[in-house]
């Protein structure tokens, strides 16, 4: 039997473990759920959503629809683009991949900054085309 005196030291001893290993759980659920933006992704595109953040891509694109430094890349794909100095473009996989590789080879009417160039291999080019292609 515990001397009453001593039962909340027990108490705090049981209890603080407990409390580290919720505060775990429940910060692993939260960057579980990082992506609330966009439609589910999967494969290829999965890869490209990857990508997408550690390429920097998402600051200056949103995939839902908001307007940011760049366009919004959601529902690009397959759509008609203002070009700078005039003309449309309709966006599809060909010119999702140049705007990727050589970005200032079009350029969207509107916006002033410029898009930097990354260092990208083929298939994560690839990768990031299927994903911007999943963005309805
Ligand atoms: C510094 C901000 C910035 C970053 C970082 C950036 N972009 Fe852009 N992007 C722009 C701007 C501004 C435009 C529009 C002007 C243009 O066409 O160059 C653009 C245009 C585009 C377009 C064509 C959009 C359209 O509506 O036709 C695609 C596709 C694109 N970017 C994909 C990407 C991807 C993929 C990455 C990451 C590898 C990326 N961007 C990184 C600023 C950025």
């Amino acid at each position: 039997m515990v001397p009453p005196s001593r039962l909340p030291k027990l108490l705090r001893w049981v209890a603080g473990p407990c409390v580290a290993v919720v505060l775990v759980a429940a910060s692993a659920a939260c960057s579980g759920g990082e992506e609330s933006s966009g439609p589910p992704v999967t494969g290829a595109a999965a890869e490209g959503q990857q990508l997408f953040r550690t390429n920097g891509c998402a600051a200056c694109h949103s995939v839902d629809g908001s307007d940011g430094v760049g366009p919004t890349l959601q529902g690009l794909l397959g759509s008609q683009v203002e070009l700078q100095g005039g003309g449309t473009v309709t966006a599809d996989e060909a010119y999702l991949r140049e705007s990727i590789v050589n970005p200032s080879a079009k350029k969207v009417a509107g916006y002033s900054a410029a898009m930097p160039a990354r260092e990208l291999s083929p298939s994560e080019v690839d990768a990031l085309v299927a994903y911007i292609s999943a963005l309805r």
